[in-house]
C-alpha cells in the first residue's frame, strides 16, 4: 500500500535511497518541500515491524511532474513496488494534466529500460548531471 510521507519514517528512506544510486544523488532534497510517499508491502497501522520498502518524491513544476527521487530497497524489488509507485506519481500527474518527467544516470541500463517499458520516452541528454561526471537522460511521458 501506498502512504504519505511522515518524517518518522526518515532514516529508512534515507537507507533505501543509499543502497539504490551508486552515482550519489546531486542533493537529498528538503522531503518539507516536495510531495512524498511511501510503499509498505504492509499495512503500518496494524503491523508494527512494517517499515517502507520504497518511496518517491515529487516536485510539481508549472508544466511537468518531476520525479526526483523513485527507489525501492534492492531486496524488495521485482515484486511490483516500484511499479505501484510509478502508477500513483501518473495519478497525480494526471489529475493536475501534466507531464511526467524523471532524469536517470546514463549507464542505469536497468532503470533506463525499466521506464521504457512503461511508456517513457529519453526526450534530453543532461550534461555532467551527476556527482560523477557522467551525464544523465531526462525521460517525459504524457499521461493525459
Ligand atoms: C527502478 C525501480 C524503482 C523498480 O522497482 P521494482 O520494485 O523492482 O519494480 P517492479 O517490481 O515494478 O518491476 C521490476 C521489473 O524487474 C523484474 N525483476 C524480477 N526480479 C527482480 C529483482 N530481483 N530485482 C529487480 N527487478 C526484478 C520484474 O519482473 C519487473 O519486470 P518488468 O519490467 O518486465 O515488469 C528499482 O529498480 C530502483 O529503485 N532502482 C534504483 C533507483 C533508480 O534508479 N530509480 C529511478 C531513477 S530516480
Amino acid at each position: 500500500m501506498i502512504v504519505k510521507y511522515s518524517s518518522k519514517w526518515l532514516p529508512y528512506l534515507k537507507e533505501i535511497s543509499d543502497n539504490s544510486f551508486p552515482y550519489p544523488a546531486i542533493v537529498w532534497p528538503n522531503l518539507g518541500r516536495y510531495w512524498v510517499k511511501m510503499h509498505f508491502s504492509s499495512d503500518p497501522v496494524t503491523d508494527t515491524f512494517a517499515k517502507p520498502d520504497g518511496f518517491y518524491v515529487l516536485n510539481q513544476q508549472k508544466d511537468a511532474m518531476q520525479i526526483l527521487k523513485l527507489c525501492v530497497h534492492p531486496l524488495c524489488r521485482g515484486k511490483g513496488a516500484g511499479s505501484n509507485l510509478l502508477h500513483d506519481i501518473e495519478l497525480a500527474a494526471i489529475a493536475v494534466q501534466s507531464l511526467v518527467v524523471i532524469n536517470v544516470h546514463e549507464m542505469d541500463l536497468c532503470t533506463i529500460y525499466w521506464l521504457q517499458k512503461r511508456g517513457y520516452k529519453a526526450v534530453r541528454v543532461e550534461r555532467n548531471l551527476f556527482s560523477d561526471g557522467r551525464d544523465g537522460y531526462s525521460f517525459c511521458k504524457g499521461v493525459k
